[in-house]
């Protein structure tokens, strides 16, 4: 096994090694197709890889586009209007409380417990220094009150398994603090020093709620077209019903349990250490490339 930074290098590197398989986790760091980058460059050069294609990848880093597919599937997401000005805001009719979060982040960049919105007139200067900030339409939401999950899958087709799902404990958090899994609340309120218990996994949830949150996300999942393993964000709405916020093709595995990554959190419950996630998802691409 070798590993290749995924810099300017890489497709060099690539060539030159001619590897059998990458495993890849490369986020990529520059424009908006980002994430698509390193599997692009694979495909070019016939390398198999694991996870998702650069068509899933780029469409969910595009909350916007990702919602528009969920759409059309029918798959429950709560309303939303792309937004340039406050203008544009005011005249979308969501309903307030709204959330306001960059289009193409993740990792609750951009998300804090300030964007939040319970009223019009908190919108005010509050779009433009986002725009300035990040430089990308913004997306506003309507606020789901409730509950909210995260869900692990892995697999394909009819193997295409989903791990034990984790609930975001908003209780954890300062009582003068929004629910909802802010910046704040993710890398501020909890570090590895001062670890916040802000995950219980498994919740405590009825069969029925359970089978219908993991049908949603098997749904997504196929959906958007993912392969082998994807992080689903899931909040209940004001019927409880499961509505997707997102969807994680590259779920983030910090491999230190004190760094709270929810991938590896929920593997570990389901009985897989660390080493056991990554080979599980190997051999899931492997699979699917006819090399297992
Ligand atoms: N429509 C929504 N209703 C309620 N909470 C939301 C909504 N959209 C986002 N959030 C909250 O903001 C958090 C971060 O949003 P998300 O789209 O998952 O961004 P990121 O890609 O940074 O993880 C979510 O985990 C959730 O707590
Ligand atoms: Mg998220």
């Amino acid at each position: 096994m070798i590993l290749i930074e995924a810099d300017i290098n890489a497709y060099k590197k690539f060539l030159e090694e001619k590897p059998d398989i990458v495993f890849n986790i490369a986020e990529g760091s520059v424009g908006l197709s980002r994430e698509a980058q390193i599997p692009s460059i694979l495909d070019f050069l016939n390398i198999p890889y694991t996870a998702s294609d650069p068509l899933t990848l780029s469409i969910c880093l595009n909350k916007a586009r990702t919602k528009e597919i969920l759409s059309y599937y029918k798959i429950p997401t709560a309303r939303f209007s792309l937004v340039y000005s406050t203008k544009e805001l005011i005249e979308s009719n969501l309903e307030f409380p709204i959330i306001i979060k960059p289009i193409a982040e993740g990792s609750s960049k951009g998300v804090f417990d300030s964007s939040l919105i319970y009223s019009a007139t908190q919108v005010n200067g509050f779009i433009d220094k986002y725009i300035n900030e990040y430089r990308q339409p913004l997306i506003a939401e309507e606020f789901l009150p409730g509950r909210e999950f995260t869900v692990a899958l892995m697999g394909n087709g009819n193997e295409l398994e989903v791990l034990p799902i984790v609930e975001i404990n908003f209780a954890a958090l300062p009582k003068d603090i929004n629910p909802i899994y802010s910046y704040e609340a993710k890398w501020i309120f909890d570090s590895p020093e001062h670890q916040l218990d802000m995950y219980l996994c498994p919740p405590d949830i009825d069969s029925d709620l359970e089978s219908r949150i993991k049908k949603t996300c098997v749904d997504t999942f196929n959906a958007l077209n993912c392969k082998d393993w994807s992080r689903i964000d899931i909040r209940l709405d004001k019927n409880n019903i499961p509505n997707v916020i997102e969807v994680n093709p590259l779920p983030g595995i910090l491999p230190d349990p004190k760094n709270n990554s929810c991938y590896p959190k929920s593997a570990r419950v389901a009985g897989l250490n660390y080493d056991d996630m990554i080979n599980n998802v190997l051999h899931f691409a492997l699979k699917r490339y006819g090399m297992s």
